[in-house]
């Protein structure tokens, strides 16, 4: 965030109370606060028991820093919670899942349907030989499978790995091996923007290098044409279509038995090193933090249509596409592809179509909406929609007046939430119905959690700015990272001890409202997504050209960060824009096209301390454009005007 974001955002007057009427028939009401108030354990207990166990826990909490066991002794599974509690009743033929492709394809699953598939599909696992523990990678698009497929793993006790279908065959290989997965689960193709996305041909090269993998089944889409199978280029005895198994397997399953602490998932993430870190996630704290959340800050029920348009492979889609909404009953909307195409309305028609009545979404979307104009969302009646949410960066407040004016007709109440793929859940929000919000501002935390702001030393400071901790556990908190529990400590524990630094910097106003202000350690937020710097780099210098690199990130209108690189080149390569566009293609190719550089800059020198540390923020200061700071510390401070001048000739 630049500082003139932030004056403008730290001025920011408006108020906004919660509507009359939803506040009277709001899910969460003030008792709620009070039951939170008494204890966050007793509260995380109320909560928990509104989940199907099929044994209750002995202790509400096992605290013995950093690890926490919540709900210990507990059983359940997380399937039965989002499907078969609600066959019994009228949710049994109600929309699970309503589904659209980019091309315009459809299909609608009751809960009936959802959980025949998911015990199809779990069978069908069971008979390649997965087995409680067992970890399945899920390389989809978005698509009805991708659900079914995280469904069946939790019904049998696997553990799933999604990798979003965005993310390279390298980076899947990486993945896969990092936690060991027997089976990936694939697509012969996805479609964004009108091009195919060739999942299987990539989830081929990575299983090239991926020796746990004893098959991959494939989800047929069918973009080679009607009829067309040679598409997904099927290895014999390791390759299985989808359909196929599911069609020969049985729709009875009974759900595993599983403990509170067994793991639902791993999702990787980006950190501050080259490699990301596979996030740990339980069953019954987990489950029991999302249903919550999804209840009070969605305000869902039954009768909901909620659209979260986060991908599946990100956790706002484990958290808020999958688990929360369907273990609350709801109709969940899934769109495959991108919301200009074929045009710039597509995502009203689709709220229109299916009569949304929840939008869950990020800034970076909402500023492009802006920017492709009101006339897209007025061509389409809006009204069934009653609150919006936003998540994953800070959101400005013009972006957020422009939602709640042209999308929400200024009766919905926004919702912006704080959370990461290590809190499983949303930890900082309003409440809809409660809360009176200030756009810009994610409010205040959610019932049972404790943030505290402190400064660089750890002490703990009631207003002003800092550092955004978590000092109590809290259920859907990460348990570890997978297959490296001292880098869990490291990264999250220690940099103040006995509190959870969430890398991110923040102000607490005098009325006690919580502004995120983005991350403060080298990950970046672009559109959304949380890069490491030091991954971009690592690609970078695996291009034979390159000598160094150093990432870093610049404001930007639309997608809240951009990415610069800075690159020193080895001897006998000479500076061109093919070389550019060379190492963008480079960095597309190694990781996925959201790490590819928006800028990059070639320059003879990296500016470094004495010590040899990249100066990054000095590289920001120059991205920017801002005037540069503090250079005493350079061994070479020349290094600093050459780039700036450097900087201002190819921007030129
Ligand atoms: C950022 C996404 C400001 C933050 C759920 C965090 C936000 C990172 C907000 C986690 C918000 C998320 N306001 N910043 N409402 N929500 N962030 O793991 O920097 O993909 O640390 O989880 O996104 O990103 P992740």
């Amino acid at each position: 965030m630049t500082e003139h974001q932030l004056d403008t955002l730290l001025s920011e007057q408006r108020r906004f109370p919660p509507p009359e009427g939803f506040a009277r028939r709001a899910k969460a009401t003030t008792a709620l606060l009070q039951d939170a108030a008494r204890g966050h354990q007793e509260f995380w207990a109320e909560e928990a028991r509104a989940l199907d166990w099929m044994r209750p826990w002995d202790r509400v909490l096992e605290w013995t820093p950093p690890h926490a066991q919540w709900f210990v002794g507990g059983k359940l599974n997380a399937s039965v919670n989002c499907l078969d509690r609600h066959l019994a009743g009228p949710l049994r033929n109600k929309a699970a899942l309503i589904w659209e492709g980019e091309p315009g394809d459809r299909r609608v699953l009751t809960y009936w349907d959802l959980a025949r598939e998911v015990r199809r599909a779990a069978n069908a696992l069971k008979q390649l030989g997965v087995r409680k523990g067992d970890r399945v990678a899920i390389y989809l698009p978005m698509v009805p499978e991708a659900v079914i497929a995280m469904l069946a793993c939790a019904r049998i006790g696997a553990v799933h790995s999604v990798i979003f279908g965005g993310f390279s065959a390298e980076s899947v290989r990486d993945r896969v091996n990092d936690a060991q997965a027997k089976i990936i689960i694939t697509a012969d193709g996805g479609y964004r923007r009108g091009q195919v996305l060739p999942l299987k041909r990539l989830a081929d090269e990575a299983m090239a290098h991926t020796p746990s993998v004893e098959h991959c089944i494939v989800v047929r889409r069918r973009p080679g044409g009607e009829g067309d199978e040679s598409f997904a280029g099927m290895t014999e005895g390791r390759d299985h279509w989808w359909h196929r198994l599911l069609d020969a397997a049985s729709a009875v399953c009974e759900p595993e038995e599983m403990d509170a602490e067994d793991l639902l998932f791993i999702l990787y993430t980006s950190g501050t090193t080259g490699k990301p870190k596979g996030i740990v996630h339980t069953t019954g704290g987990y489950l029991t933090q999302v249903a919550t959340t999804t209840k009070y800050v969605f305000d869902l029920g039954p009768e909901d249509v909620f659209w979260c348009t986060a991908d599946i492979g990100w956790v706002t889609g484990h958290s808020y596409v999958v688990y929360g909404p369907l273990a609350n009953g709801a109709t969940v909307l899934i769109y495959e592809g991108a919301p200009d195409w074929p045009e710039r309305d597509r995502f009203w028609s689709l709220v229109e179509r299916y009569g949304v009545t929840v939008l869950y979404t990020a800034p970076t979307a909402i500023r492009a909406f802006m920017k492709w104009g009101t006339a897209h969302p007025a061509r389409h009646d809006l009204s069934t929609l009653r609150l919006l949410g936003s998540v994953g960066e800070p959101i400005n407040p013009e972006a957020w007046i422009w939602y709640h004016r042209h999308i929400g007709g200024e009766r919905c109440p926004i919702v912006d939430t704080w959370w990461q793929t290590e809190t499983g859940g949303i930890m900082i929000t309003p409440l809809p119905g409660i809360t009176t919000t200030k756009p810009g501002s994610a409010t205040h935390v959610f019932p049972g959690i404790v943030a505290e702001l402190v400064d660089n030393t750890g002490r703990v400071l009631q207003a002003g700015g800092g550092f955004l901790t978590l000092a109590q556990p809290w259920p859907g908190m990460l348990r570890t990272i997978y297959g490296d529990d001292q880098r869990y400590q490291d990264t999250y524990w220690s940099r103040f001890p006995g509190r959870y630094f969430a890398g991110d910097g923040a102000k607490l106003d005098e009325e006690g409202y919580w502004w995120i202000l983005g991350r403060v350690d080298d990950v970046l937020n672009v559109a959304g997504h949380r890069i490491g710097t030091m991954e971009v780099e690592s690609a970078l210098v695996e291009h034979p050209a390159v000598a160094e690199a150093a990432v870093v990130g610049r404001a930007h209108d639309l997608k809240g960060q951009a990415m610069a690189a800075f690159v020193t080149l080895k001897d006998g390569y000479d500076a061109s824009p093919s070389l550019k566009d060379d190492l963008k293609a480079h960095v597309s190719h190694k990781i996925g096209a959201i790490a590819r550089p928006d800028d990059i800059f070639f320059s003879a020198d990296l500016p470094k301390t004495r010590s040899g540390k990249i100066m990054r923020r000095l590289l920001k200061d120059i991205a920017e454009g801002r005037a540069l700071g503090d250079t005493t510390t350079l061994a070479d401070p020349g290094v600093v005007n050459r780039l700036k001048d450097l900087y201002e000739a190819q921007e030129a």
